[in-house]
């Protein structure tokens, strides 16, 4: 799958578009990817005196929620104007901005490292997760959330269907990995147990988008997203009306609360 992904330019594409949504994006998506954090740190064995590596952390929420536990987190992310944001958020914690598949970490410093939806914005997951290994200490966890299949998380549903229905899905935006490739249980424990994992495990997470109007779907999609937006944006104006109106009737009819549920998979470094 790798190899079908030019990584270098689908990298720069989504540096580009989180450095631009990233003073839009508490307000956006996250008020549904904060949901998972309890149950990420969970799975990540995370309590007081774990150091915790967040990857890309965007705002910080998984670090900030593990340092109410009492751990040592680290946050990292990509983009600067993301960890400005996370810096702002949490001033006492560290944050660092760096890239996941190349951690600016020695061998074996964390217990745990986690991503909240970091995941499927990666060119190359496969070497986010060896880094993961190599940063963590024998005995230590990792744990990801990505979203669930559109079918389940309604607001993908929504819109992809709308963008099928009125536009075209295949525009020219550069190609990166399938975006719900780790909602497949069996591909997340894959690629865990690829990078040394041991005894990898998958469980699944209710969320719910309570939105505030029914525009908010489409604003938050072509404002506050990378991969969707420039999706969006490629329409033709005419069609992307249409999208826009679809989408509207989207989440009328599901009564602006739509299931956004996540995929969380968990492993650990063996001893
Ligand atoms: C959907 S946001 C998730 C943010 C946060 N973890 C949360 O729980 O809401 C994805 C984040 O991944 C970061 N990201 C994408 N590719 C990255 C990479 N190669 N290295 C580090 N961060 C990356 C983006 O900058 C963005 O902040």
């Amino acid at each position: 799958m790798e190899n079908q992904v030019d990584a270098g330019a689908f990298r720069q594409f989504e540096h580009k578009g989180w450095q631009e949504v990233a003073s839009r994006y508490h307000a956006g998506f996250a008020t549904v990817t904060v949901q998972s954090v309890e149950a990420l740190l969970n799975a990540a064995h995370v309590k007081s005196g774990t150091r915790i590596l967040d990857v890309a952390c965007g705002p910080g929420y998984a670090a900030g929620a593990a340092a109410v536990r009492g751990a040592i987190p680290v946050g990292l992310d990509f983009s600067s104007e993301m960890v400005e944001e996370a810096r702002g958020r949490y001033p006492t914690l560290d944050f660092r901005t760096g890239d996941a598949e190349q951690l600016p970490f020695e061998n074996s410093e964390f217990n745990a490292v986690v991503l909240n939806f970091g995941m499927l914005h990666l060119a190359r997951p496969e070497r986010a997760l060896e880094e993961a290994y190599r940063v963590l200490r024998p005995g230590g966890r990792v744990a990801f959330t990505v979203w669930d299949t559109p079918d389940k998380a309604i607001g993908f549903e929504i819109v992809i269907g709308a963008i099928q229905k009125h536009g075209d899905l295949n525009v020219s935006i550069p190609a990166g990995p399938p975006f719900f490739r780790f909602s497949n249980p069996d591909e997340s424990k894959r690629i865990l147990t690829a990078a040394g994992f041991i005894n990898p495990v998958v469980t699944h997470i209710p969320q719910i988008w309570r939105l505030e109007s029914p525009d908010a779907l489409f604003e938050v999609m072509y404002n506050g997203s990378v991969r969707n937006a420039a999706l969006l944006r490629a329409q033709q104006p005419n069609v992307l009306e249409a999208i826009r109106l679809e989408v509207r009737r989207g989440v009328e009819l599901n009564h602006n609360e739509l299931p956004m549920p996540a995929v969380l998979a968990s492993a650990q470094k063996g001893n």
